[in-house]
């Protein structure tokens, strides 16, 4: 397998943490509900790979979003492997939080929105109602001493609302944070961030007392952006990057999102410039090309192509 030629980056951080979303920002938006089994498998052989944190599923109203509606049994299918604080799920809501716990996980995911309209599409509330809805599930999360992620989407530009302004999205995030949660993602639900759009979002939360320590970010690669975004962002000391296997991805209810950065291409640039993700590059591309066979359709990711032309043209 080719690999590119490995020149140390210094403006990089030595490592970074991979949090693998394939399987649940991936298969939630596949027209064609991928059985149990496979994602189950899936998962297991993203582990294989070397991806320590995978999010699994999501525990949301599974007529809001039946890609995902089998979440108890992939996670029965997956027994410890999917359990414990590198496997966490998403939940809007109490109910959801019932349902993860019932299924022995470790870590839950919230979601709040930093716009109004996407609030009302992705979670039927207000931004303030959703942050009330959290507020119980983040409490109750860390009464059972699970770690909780919080998710801002529309952090850089909303489909309906257009731009939206930095300190709105500093507001949210302030309040989800506020609420206990142990990290923030940062969401490009849409692919429209840019490099100086990354770094002002990025010191207006260092200013607000969110650090960098505290935050992934979620890049979706809807213009390409999504990995000259990131590097902005492990220059400015972020080291918890979201991509997906194959650049599997989006959100059905925004309907420009495409799929995330894909962990292949993170890889191939992390390789190169010398920072250490623990992925296997080969195995994962197995996978992926894999996955990509059981959907039917190749996978959109420049590096999955270039280093598995079968795979394709599948
Ligand atoms: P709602 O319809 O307002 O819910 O939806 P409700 O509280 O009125 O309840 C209605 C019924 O749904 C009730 O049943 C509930 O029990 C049931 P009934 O009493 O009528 O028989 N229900 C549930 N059932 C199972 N599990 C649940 C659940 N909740 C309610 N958790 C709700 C509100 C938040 C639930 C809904 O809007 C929802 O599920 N939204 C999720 C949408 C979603 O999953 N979007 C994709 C994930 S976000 C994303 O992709 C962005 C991200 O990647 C970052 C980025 O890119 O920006 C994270
Ligand atoms: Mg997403």
């Amino acid at each position: 397998m080719r690999t590119p030629q490995v020149e140390a980056d210094p403006t990089l951080p030595p490592e970074i943490t991979i949090y693998e979303v394939g399987a649940r920002d991936g298969l939630q938006n596949e027209k064609s509900v991928v059985p149990a089994d496979v994602k189950a498998e899936f998962i297991r052989r993203m582990a294989a790979a070397g991806l320590s944190t995978i999010e699994t599923t999501s525990f949301v109203n599974p007529q809001w979003v039946p890609q995902l509606a089998d979440a108890s049994e992939v996670l029965e299918l997956l027994g410890d492997e999917g359990r414990g604080p590198k496997r966490p799920v998403l939940v809007p809501n109490e109910r959801g939080l019932d349902r993860a716990l019932e299924a022995g996980v470790g870590a839950v995911a919230i979601f709040g929105s930093a716009t109004e309209t996407f609030a009302r599409k992705n979670l039927n509330r207000t931004v303030d109602e959703s942050i009330e809805m959290f507020r119980p599930v983040v409490a109750r999360a860390h009464d059972a001493d699970l770690w909780v992620r919080g998710y801002v989407s529309m952090c850089f530009g909303d489909p309906w609302e257009g731009p939206v302004p930095v300190e709105q999205v500093v507001d949210v995030c302030a309040r989800l944070m506020d609420l206990g949660c142990d990290q923030l993602s940062l969401g490009d639900t849409i692919g429209v961030a840019t490099s100086g759009h990354v770094a002002r979002l990025l010191d207006a939360l260092g200013d607000r007392g969110i650090g960098v320590e505290r935050i992934g970010v979620h890049f979706h690669d809807t213009y390409g952006q999504a990995l000259s975004n990131t590097l902005v962002a492990l220059r400015r000391g972020v080291t918890v990057v979201d991509s997906s296997a194959g650049g599997l991805g989006g959100c059905p209810y925004a309907e420009s999102a495409t799929g995330n950065l894909a962990t292949e291409d993170l890889v191939w640039a992390m390789r190169g410039a010398g920072v250490e993700t623990g992925v296997d590059l080969e195995k994962l591309l197995e996978t992926s090309a894999w996955m990509a066979r059981q959907l039917g359709r190749p996978s959109p990711s420049a590096v999955v192509r270039a280093l598995t032309p079968a795979a394709s043209s599948d």
